[in-house]
């Protein structure tokens, strides 16, 4: 298991480029499987979870090929069986699915479990799928759905803590090859369910209103393969602005979308960053002192909750008090333990993290839980003086396409060791 040893206390200076959504391409790759014509995905970051989805589809029978960041699918014939072990072992395998469901009419998913941000249920996504007219069981560990016809009906997606991303993208997914008219109400608004939606879209499906919480998806009779481009990781995005914020630093961000980072954007503003947009650049500069902020995560185009860990670790450098409230995942809170390992104040209440910031970060080994708990542990790393070692970094390489050679790039020194190695 590889680790970062990371000096912290280097100003980021320079530019970035981001990389593919991961968000976005998961399910764009699973909507493959809606066509037995070859789709091009252009801008699939090289991520595990990326190639881990490809074995997942090359396991249900279609070829891939990776040229660079191009993956080419191509699912001429599908079987709607995944295989058990694989899809259990990565969450956003459920969303493979919808496109079963979709093209064969019948899907055996394993349940996907828990994980360390909290409980992940599917009760939404089954939901949808009843409500196409789909039977569905959950039985042996396997979501089992079974349609004889797919049938377009009006359908809610809003669930305690709103909308679903995965549920949203699997239904439009399945609807695109029923018949007749489905509209999904309180569907997710974010961006990368407008790419999966354009995506549809560019192999004849007919997908209006995604990005807005009423979807209407018309059902056709067949897609056919497609090109597609998909849009920059708006989360990888805000990790960079926040690193550059933590360290003080000075940081040009490529090929990102800032309509996708309003809510992010405006609270590094009110902590005292100065971010300028040029086009599809971001400029992020700290120069004085950080500011406390109190900060809530919601669905788009709220603060989102996978930016939340790293906006904690920030916080945590700016004196005063700051409140940050998590209301997607409500016990994302694995990073303050080992926050607190590097010296920040920070209690939890309930939904909220209560941050009495300011106090000197110094270096530690930590561990990481999860994949953005790693990135507020690499930020905080990042900002501490001395050394820190952030261990089980794999769970960043789900996630961060080469994030260490990108920091290196700006200035930092971060090198990766095996587990062996001392350092
Ligand atoms: N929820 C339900 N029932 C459902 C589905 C979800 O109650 O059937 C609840 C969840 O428990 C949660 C909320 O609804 O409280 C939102 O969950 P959502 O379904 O939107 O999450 P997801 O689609 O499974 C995606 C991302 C997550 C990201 C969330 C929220 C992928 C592969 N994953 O998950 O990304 O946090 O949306 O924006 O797209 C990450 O990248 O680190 C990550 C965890």
């Amino acid at each position: 298991m590889d680790s970062f040893l990371i000096r912290g206390g280097v100003p980021l200076r320079g530019d970035v480029a981001i990389s593919g959504g991961k968000n976005a391409a998961l399910p764009i790759m699973a909507a493959a499987l809606l066509t037995d014509e070859p789709c091009v995905i252009r801008g699939v970051p090289d991520l595990s979870d990326t190639r881990f989805m490809a074995d997942i589809l090359k396991s249900l029978g279609a070829e891939t090929k990776w040229e660079g960041e191009t993956l080419t699918i191509h699912a001429r014939k599908v079987r709607g069986y995944a295989d058990y072990e694989l899809v259990r072992r990565m969450r956003g395998s459920i969303c493979i699915a919808g496109p079963l469901l979709g093209r064969l009419r019948k899907a055996r998913v394993s349940l996907p479990g828990g994980c360390v941000i909290g409980a992940r249920p599917i009760n939404l996504h089954l939901k949808g799928f009843e409500a196409l007219g789909a039977e569905v069981r959950v039985e042996e560990g396997y979501v089992k759905a079974s349609a004889r016809a797919l049938k377009g009906a009006t359908l809610f997606l809003g669930g305690r803590a709103g909308s679903t991303v995965l549920g949203t993208a699997n239904v439009m997914m399945a609807a695109a090859l029923a018949d007749g008219v489905t509209i999904i109400e309180s569907a997710a608004c974010e961006p990368e369910v407008v790419d999966v939606a354009a995506f549809l879209n560019e192999m004849g499906a007919n997908v209006s209103g995604a990005g807005s919480p009423t979807i209407t998806v018309t059902g056709v009779e067949k897609l056919h393969g497609a090109e597609h481009q998909i849009i920059p990781d708006r989360i990888e995005a805000a990790t960079f602005a926040i690193a550059a914020a933590a360290t003080g630093g000075d940081v040009t961000i490529r090929n990102a979308r800032p309509d996708h980072l309003r809510a992010v954007l405006d609270k590094l503003n009110e902590a005292g960053v100065a971010v300028a947009e040029r086009g599809a650049c971001l400029v992020v500069r700290r120069a004085g002192t950080l500011k406390a902020s109190d900060v809530t995560t919601l669905p788009y185009a709220g603060f989102p909750t996978d930016a939340q860990a790293q906006m904690t670790a920030l916080l945590a450098l700016a004196p005063g008090i700051s409140i940050v409230t998590e209301r997607v995942f409500e016990s994302r809170f694995m990073h303050v333990s080992e926050l607190a390992r590097l010296g920040a104040d920070i209690e939890i209440e309930g939904p909220s993290a209560i941050i009495k910031g300011g106090r000197p970060l110094s270096g530690a080994p930590v561990m990481a839980s999860d994949l953005r708990a790693s990135a507020a542990l690499v930020i905080a790393g990042l900002a501490a003086r001395g050394v820190t070692r952030v261990n089980r970094i794999y769970h960043l390489d789900r996630g961060y396409e080469k994030m260490d050679a990108k920091l290196r790039k700006l200035g930092a020194e971060i090198r990766r060791v095996r587990n062996a190695e001392r350092g």
